[in-house]
């Protein structure tokens, strides 16, 4: 009973504190707080507003704060598509830098840290502490990538005090567009239905079957559709609006990071500099079936051509990121769901010489999501209880002063045939569309794809 006063009072504060940041932003609309706001119109327009070579902090505090508000009150609204998408640039293009007045700006930042997340706030806690226990951490600007609004993820990232932090919020989002393409039409066919009974009930996508027969499944093409738009963003809309010329790594809300993540880092720039000089990517995620060898393996490094084992924590940059881009239309097109089996494929496909990575044998940054996409019966907790315990067994090891390449592997390995579920001209159109995010027409809702 206690609990449920609680949540109540709660769903009433968070109620009067946004009307309250409504009121003193504009005095006039409040009737409209229901509706999702075109936030343009709270202010003057992006173009005069603001100047978009530099960084400036927003003149008043709390703005987004109200506006990620409004948001949350907002999903469940019928809403015209543009304008939701308009508003949802309109928050990315005026994002805060919080706490850039006590780390020196965004000039000050020597790694950016590009986090996807989704809803699951309780891993999304143990990354925030194990990126609290960094000490380089203060040098770092993290930018958090939303696909839905919640609340308890929203007041986590708003709890960082320990470096820089913008978000952007991927405006496609199936929270918004819950029952129209990119969400779920109902009149789109069932994901299992056969092509020739899709046929006969004429359901709006039955000819994109994808390679095994089956249509699309809105939430796996998100994640998809959410990563390719966030790198986009991230590098046009901040990297190089800014003139920031660092590293990114790329981190999900289900990983944790040592603490000697970026001593880790370091040691393989230089290893990379001296002596694997075509080592083009790097990553700090080695797929490992358990931690046994970690210890024995914490000063190791390996090479190999990059592949599936390779793609979690990796770290890229400009350039290497402007060589995946300009293979675009392979990654919108190959019949796979998954980004990272999608920018392989890129790299064996696309670039003349496949990708080589270098990697600590003993990872740095470590998956502890259980439950996901991809696992149905899971226990929550078991990774992170291991993987906690792995640090309290490891934390006398951590910071090895020297690390050297001890496994090298010549074999090419075989990538696998393609997984499927983008077989959808509607999903290769959105990808396309999200290659240019700054530059891009808005989608088109009235275009009739599916012909
Ligand atoms: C902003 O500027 C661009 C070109 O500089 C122009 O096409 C666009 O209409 C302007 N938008 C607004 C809202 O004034
Ligand atoms: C934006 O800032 C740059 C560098 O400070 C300056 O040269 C330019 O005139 C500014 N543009 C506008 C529209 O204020
Ligand atoms: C939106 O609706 C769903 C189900 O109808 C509900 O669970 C959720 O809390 C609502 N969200 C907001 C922000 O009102
Ligand atoms: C980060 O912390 C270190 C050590 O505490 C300090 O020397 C450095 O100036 C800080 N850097 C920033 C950008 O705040
Ligand atoms: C871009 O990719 C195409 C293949 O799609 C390739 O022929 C071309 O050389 C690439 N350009 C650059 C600058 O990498
Ligand atoms: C690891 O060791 C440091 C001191 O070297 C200590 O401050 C920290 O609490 C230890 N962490 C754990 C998880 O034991």
């Amino acid at each position: 009973m206690i609990f449920h006063k609680k949540t109540k009072l709660a769903g009433l504060v968070l109620i009067l504190l946004t009307l309250y940041c409504f009121h003193r932003l504009s005095n006039v609309r409040t009737q409209k707080v229901i509706e999702v706001v075109s936030f343009n119109q709270l202010h003057e327009s992006p173009n005069t507003s603001q100047n978009e070579s530099k960084p400036q902090p927003e003149g008043e505090t709390g703005l987004e704060d109200a506006k990620t508000e409004l948001l949350g009150l907002s999903v469940n609204a019928t809403v015209n598509p543009i304008e939701a998408i308009n508003s949802l640039n309109y928050l990315n293009l005026h994002h805060d830098v919080y706490n850039s007045d006590t780390y020196g700006g965004l000039k000050e930042v020597s790694i950016i840290l590009i986090i996807q997340v989704h809803n699951r706030a309780n891993y999304l806690k143990l990354l925030i502490d194990s990126l609290a226990n960094v000490p380089e951490i203060n040098s770092t600007l993290l930018i958090f990538s939303h696909d839905i609004y919640d609340k308890d993820v929203e007041a986590l990232i708003k709890g960082i005090k320990f470096a820089q932090v913008i978000q952007i919020r991927y405006p496609y989002s199936l929270q918004i567009f819950h029952d129209q393409f990119p969400g779920a039409d109902p009149l789109d066919c069932d994901a299992s239905i056969a092509k020739e009974k899709a046929e006969v009930v004429r359901c709006k996508n039955w000819k994109y079957p994808d390679t095994y027969g089956h249509y699309r499944i809105p939430t796996l093409s998100q994640i998809k559709h959410h990563w390719w738009w966030k790198m986009n963003y991230v590098f046009d809309g901040i990297i190089d609006r800014y003139d920031l010329n660092t590293n990114v790594l790329l981190l999900e809300e289900d990983h944790v990071v040592t603490p000697d993540v970026f001593h880790v880092l370091n040691k393989l720039i230089a290893l990379r500099d001296t002596e694997c000089r075509d080592c083009g990517i790097i990553s700090l995620g080695l797929f490992v079936r358990t931690y046994t060898n970690y210890i024995r393996d914490i000063s190791k490094v390996g090479r190999q051509t990059w592949f599936g084992k390779h793609n979690t924590g990796i770290v890229l940059n400009k350039e290497l990121w402007n060589e995946f881009r300009n293979c675009s239309q392979l990654f919108c097109e190959f019949d796979d769901y998954n980004w990272d089996w999608s920018l392989i494929q890129i790299s064996y496909k696309c670039f003349e010489n496949k990708l080589i990575a270098l990697y600590p044998k003993a990872p740095r940054v470590l998956h502890i999501g259980d439950c996901g996409v991809h696992t149905h019966k899971c226990s929550s907790q078991t990774s992170a209880l291991k993987v906690s315990a792995l640090f309290q067994k490891a934390n006398h090891s951590f910071y090895p002063e020297n690390m050297a390449i001890t496994e090298k592997f010549s074999k090419v390995p075989k990538i696998s045939k393609p997984n499927g579920g983008w077989g959808d001209v509607r999903d290769r159109a959105l990808c396309k569309l999200n290659t240019h995010p700054l530059n891009s027409d808005t989608w088109d809702f009235n275009a009739n794809l599916l012909t």
